[in-house]
Parts: structure tokens; C-alpha cells; sequence
């Protein structure tokens, strides 16, 4: 488990670069921590190793962004997702399959379909600027 204190949306984005250059096909990393935490911003950063010309945002109405890349950065938002059925629609067993590498927001309400070797990422908000965040199941 890995804990970092980070002071700014930039330092953020470098984690998650971080977090993406020891991911391989089929990781799954999972998001805890509400809103406005930074969990988009991890995800640009992710974006900026593994997808480099894709526009990142939070996908709250689509539930999927498919960024792209090799193998795919794919960008879920569960905050709506209640159910299996749900859950099965947005495309996250299949992407699974597809070795696709998942970035997961709102992971809580999904946390029972989560694979065992998921990398959890936790934030705490510090202050105005300053997230502390943990990372399980992962290398940085
Ligand atoms: N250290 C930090 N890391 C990430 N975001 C930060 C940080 N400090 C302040 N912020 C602000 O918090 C917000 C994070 O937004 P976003 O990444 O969309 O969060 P989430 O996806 O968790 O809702 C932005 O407005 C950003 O400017
Ligand atoms: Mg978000």
C-alpha cells in the first residue's frame, strides 16, 4: 500500500501517469472517494501514458468513455449504477474480457464485482488543494 500527499491537480495527473506506466491489459482501477476529489484528473493522467490524444472527461451521462489506445484506456462513471443488469450494460465485464484497462469511478457501488486484483485508489481530501491518496493492489 502506497500513500501519497499531493498539492495539485498537476501532481495528481502524475500519479495516475505513474499508476498507467505498470499497467497491463486487463487492469482494473478502481476510484473511492466523492466528489471532487480529483479521480477525473488521476484518470487525464492515465490518459496522457496510454491514450495520448484523447479528450478526458467524466463520463456521468454516457457511464463509458472508450479512449482508445493499446491496449484501451476505458473510463467508467458507476455513480448511477445500482444493479448487475446495470452494470453488465455499460460494458465492464466485456471490456474486461477485451483486456482493456479500466479506470472505475464511484467504485463503491460496484465494489462487490470488482476482481480480487483490482488496484484501489482512495482519496482524501486534505484541504483546498491537498488530496492524500492510497493506493492498493498496485505499484507506483
Ligand atoms: N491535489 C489535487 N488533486 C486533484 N484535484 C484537486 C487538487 N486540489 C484541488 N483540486 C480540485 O479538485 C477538483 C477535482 O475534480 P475532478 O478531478 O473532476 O474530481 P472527481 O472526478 O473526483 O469528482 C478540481 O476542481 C481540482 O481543481
Ligand atoms: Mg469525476
Amino acid at each position: 500500500m502506497t500513500r501519497i500527499v499531493t498539492h495539485s491537480v498537476t501532481e495528481t495527473e502524475a500519479l495516475g501517469s505513474r499508476l498507467a506506466a505498470q499497467c497491463g491489459a486487463g487492469t482494473v482501477v478502481a476510484f473511492f472517494g466523492g466528489l471532487g476529489m480529483g479521480k477525473t484528473a488521476f484518470v487525464r493522467g492515465m490518459a496522457q501514458v496510454l491514450a495520448p490524444t484523447a479528450e478526458v472527461s467524466s463520463p456521468t451521462f454516457a457511464l463509458v468513455n472508450d479512449y482508445g489506445g493499446t491496449p484501451p484506456l476505458v473510463h467508467f462513471d458507476m455513480y448511477r449504477v445500482t444493479g448487475w443488469e446495470d452494470l453488465d450494460t455499460t460494458g465492464f465485464f466485456d471490456y474486461q474480457d477485451a483486456g482493456a484497462i479500466l479506470a472505475v469511478e464511484w467504485s463503491e457501488n460496484i465494489e462487490a464485482a470488482l476482481p480480487s486484483d483490482a488496484v484501489r485508489v482512495t482519496f482524501e481530501r486534505l484541504s483546498e488543494t491537498e488530496r492524500a491518496i492510497t493506493v492498493e493492489g498496485g505499484s507506483l
